[in-house]
């Protein structure tokens, strides 16, 4: 008899937490939808009453997303709740994800409570909630550094009032697996109604142990959900990566001997969209979706390969969605070449229209670039849905000029809410020279605090993919562009990033 693990992915919550790593309505539908195709059971899909941005990501996400059940994290109080049991109205199966902080030093520095207070409220919270929901979920904030007594009462109170999951949460990633394992462990045996609950671990990587913490968990405490997030993406040095866990308790099925509804094939367009979307790049040596986690450069390693692939690998790279197809598409692929290997890659398109622009602006890439990989086609298509979010400033066309001890200069083109305009500077070298000539037209005042390139199929024949941060007044956003000229990457990230910094609003962030 095995036991079926839950996968509870909160990317768009705790990974959204991330400074910088926030993202717009449409950018969280389509990474729903992207979670859904890879069958993970619970999406957490925001914090429904810190905006009303947040209530809106949650409550579309509500409507379309019928195979996951869908959750909205709450705080203890009663308006929080009723928001997420409001935003969550439209969904087919959906939870209410209860956090207060439990640990001595939260409660007392943070929170200003007693723990009697404390108690008292996570109970009423709960019993609150469970009259407006069947799914509730607990969550003691810093619960691992809690005092192991009172947080037995408070989390049998809270199962006795109808909490259903209880999460264990080492918000500062303080944990190492044997003491966390343990920890689990300790509350299940003494906590009398621990059986009625199922237990959930949900670990920062702050020492680097976010995935041997949870795995620990599971396996020496019985948990039996694990949260997480696709790259690890979170905040600080992020939460338990979600390919990582999967693969774990896949690959070494022998000693976990556990079941998972994951559909495996669908990670890697999952890892890429985050990716892409968020600006947040994946290291080449990442477990599972790196690029060379499955590239083998040693002699010995490729030779051995070969002749017996188990040799050196211990899972296959189609199995986690690494194409098996390494026919590239190029000016003479037709559309429904371009839209199988779409599909191949996981991409939805919601519509006709859509495909028909994404086509078409593959064409105009195959125009200029003679191989389109896998990796293009998705830069493009995540490029798209930026385009599809009612921008206010867009790019239509750029020139400058560099010459060895000259000053660059650009001139760049673009429309600020359909009106075509052009700014012209000079600057340190073309790719300064033409984000300065936007700003003095945009004005915009922002600080850049990043600014990378990545070659997205490695060569220089390849596209660049551009990331730009920018942050003003607080707020912290990430624009990508992509092109085979930098430049023009370049141009369009930065416009990509003010078009953000216009939509965004401010939120409550559940940690502190
Ligand atoms: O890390 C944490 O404690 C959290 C809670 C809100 C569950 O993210
Ligand atoms: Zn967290």
């Amino acid at each position: 008899m095995t036991d079926k693990l839950i996968i509870f992915d909160t990317t768009l919550r705790d990974g959204e937490q991330s400074p910088g790593a926030s993202m717009t309505r449409d950018e969280k539908l389509r990474i729903a939808r992207q979670l859904e195709r890879l069958k993970v059971d619970v999406i957490e899909a925001g914090f429904a009453a810190s905006s009303n941005g947040d209530f809106d990501c949650v409550k579309s996400i509500a409507n379309v997303i019928k195979d996951s059940t869908i959750c909205s994290l709450a705080r203890a109080n009663d308006r929080d709740i009723s928001r997420a049991a409001e935003a969550l109205q439209g969904a087919a199966n959906a939870r209410i994800h209860i956090f207060l902080a439990t640990s001595a030093l939260h409660m007392e520095k943070k929170l200003r409570m007693s723990p009697e207070q404390v108690f008292e409220q996570a109970k009423q919270a709960t019993r609150f909630a469970r009259n407006l929901m069947g799914d509730i979920e607990f969550s003691p904030e810093d619960g691992y550094r809690s005092d192991m007594d009172f947080l037995c009462r408070v989390l049998e109170s809270v199962i006795a009032e109808g909490a259903s999951t209880i999460n264990v949460p080492d918000t500062v990633g303080y944990a190492v697996p044997e003491l966390y394992g343990n920890f689990i462990k300790t509350l299940r045996e003494r906590i009398p109604n621990s059986d009625k609950a199922i237990w959930s671990v949900h670990c920062h990587n702050d020492l680097g142990m976010a995935v041997a913490n949870s795995l620990a968990g599971v396996q020496i405490g019985g948990a039996r959900q694990v949260e997480c997030t696709i790259n690890g993406l979170g905040e600080r040095a992020g939460n338990c990566s979600l390919e990582e866990i999967v693969m774990a308790v896949k690959t070494r099925k022998d000693y976990f001997n556990l079941d998972l509804g994951i559909d495996t094939k669908q990670i890697l367009a999952a890892s890429r969209m985050v990716s892409q979307t968020t600006g947040f790049v994946v290291q080449p040596n990442k477990a599972v979706v790196g690029a060379n986690a499955f590239a083998h450069a040693s002699g010995i390693h490729q030779d051995g390969v070969l002749k017996a692939r188990d040799t050196y690998e211990i899972m296959r790279a189609e199995d986690v969605g690494w194409s098996a197809n390494k026919i590239v598409l190029g000016k003479l692929s037709g559309r429904n070449a371009f839209k199988q290997r779409l599909e191949e890659l996981g991409v939805q398109m919601d519509s006709e229209s859509e495909i028909n622009a994404a086509f078409s602006r593959f064409k105009e890439l195959a125009d200029r670039k003679s191989d389109i990989f896998d990796e293009d086609i998705l830069a493009l298509v995540s490029e798209e849905s930026v385009l599809n979010d009612k921008e206010q400033f867009a790019f239509v066309s750029l020139a400058q000029h560099s010459e060895t001890g000259e000053r660059p200069h650009a001139k760049v083109v673009f429309t600020v809410a359909g009106r075509e305009v052009r700014g012209e500077s000079n600057g340190n070298g073309p790719v300064d020279a033409s984000l300065k000539a936007i700003e003095s037209h945009v004005k915009s005042g922002a600080e850049m605090v990043l600014y990378s390139v990545n070659a997205i199929s490695g060569s220089t024949e390849s596209q660049g993919e551009v990331t730009v941060r920018l942050q003003n007044s607080g707020r912290v956003v990430n624009g990508v562009g992509s092109d085979p000229d930098i430049v023009v990457a370049s141009a369009k990230a930065y416009l990509s990033a003010l078009n953000k910094l216009q939509s965004k609003s401010d939120r409550v962030a559940a940690q502190g």
